[in-house]
């Protein structure tokens, strides 16, 4: 089975960029071959991972919808048809190869749809010894289980006050949507001092959830990505790529003793 490691937040605070990095790092150090999943309907994880992702599997969804409706092909051609459409989204890449989720559902009757994706994005998924899942802003895909389970689910926030309440917010309503991880941690998006690291210490010690880093602001980050540019460029050196590793490192050693 994989390892899984599901990113989530709110918007804007890192997801994606935190996302990109753990590919990087799993492609330096961790199983291969990784399975990069972009849970956002606003796709923008491929720019990050230095890929163009034109299909999404959003758009084999509402193939099945109209093939689940028309008469002409048996159940198990349909599925079939299916199956090979998605695929076809999934972009490969030499380390890692991504599959984008596109728009969810729109009104209408997917059930045939949702059960054939599922099923199929499953065994996608379990050929990769690791997949990294970005989400969407809130807990939405999580809770239409999309992701089926994750070893690790990651809140990412800003350093703010009112940024760390809502990690805690999104912490309390994954408990109650029971979604299911082995682990949870909490990443602290471009920090400035370690005041926030106590305060999320405190918002967070009567849970399981671990501290598990933050990541400075920093102006090769933002001007590459404003670039178009992917996170494989960044300096070795680069400041949030060396904490990135940090966190990962963590996450992964954390693994090693659990399990
Ligand atoms: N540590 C950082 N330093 C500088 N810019 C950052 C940092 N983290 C994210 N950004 C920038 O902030 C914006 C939002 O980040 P992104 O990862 O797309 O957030 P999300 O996926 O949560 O919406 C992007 O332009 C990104 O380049
Ligand atoms: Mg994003």
């Amino acid at each position: 089975m994989s390892w899984t490691l599901s990113i989530t937040g709110k918007g804007g605070v890192g997801k994606t960029t935190l996302a990109a990095l753990a590919v990087r790092w799993l492609t330096e150090h961790g199983p291969k071959p990784i399975l990069a999943v972009d849970a956002d309907p606003n796709t923008c994880l491929d720019a990050l991972l230095g890929v163009k992702a034109p299909r999404t599997v959003g758009g084999v969804r509402e193939e099945a919808k109209q093939l689940a409706q028309s008469q002409s092909a048996n159940g198990m051609g349909k599925a079939e048809l299916l199956d090979m459409k998605i695929q076809e989204t999934l972009v490969e890449a030499a380390q890692f190869d991504l599959i984008a989720m596109g728009r969810p559902e729109g009104p209408g009757c997917y059930c045939y749809a949702n059960n054939v994706l599922r099923s199929v994005l499953a065994r996608i998924a379990n050929q990769y010894p690791a997949v990294i899942i970005d989400n969407e802003a809130g807990l939405e895909n999580l809770s239409r289980r999309t992701v089926q389970r994750s070893d690790w689910l990651v809140f990412v926030t800003d350093a703010s006050a009112r940024g760390l309440a809502t990690a805690r917010r999104l912490y309390d309503m994954a408990l109650e949507l029971a979604i299911s991880a082995q682990a949870m941690g909490v990443v602290i998006n471009r920090m400035r001092d370690g005041e926030c690291l106590d305060r999320a210490q405190r918002l967070f010690e009567d849970t399981p959830v671990a501290l598990l880093g933050g990541l400075p602001d920093d102006a090769e980050v933002a001007a590459r990505d404003a670039a178009g540019q992917s996170v494989f460029g960044l300096s070795v050196e680069n400041a949030v790529y060396t904490a990135g590793k940090q966190i990962f490192r963590r996450i992964r050693e954390s693994d090693a003793v659990r399990i």
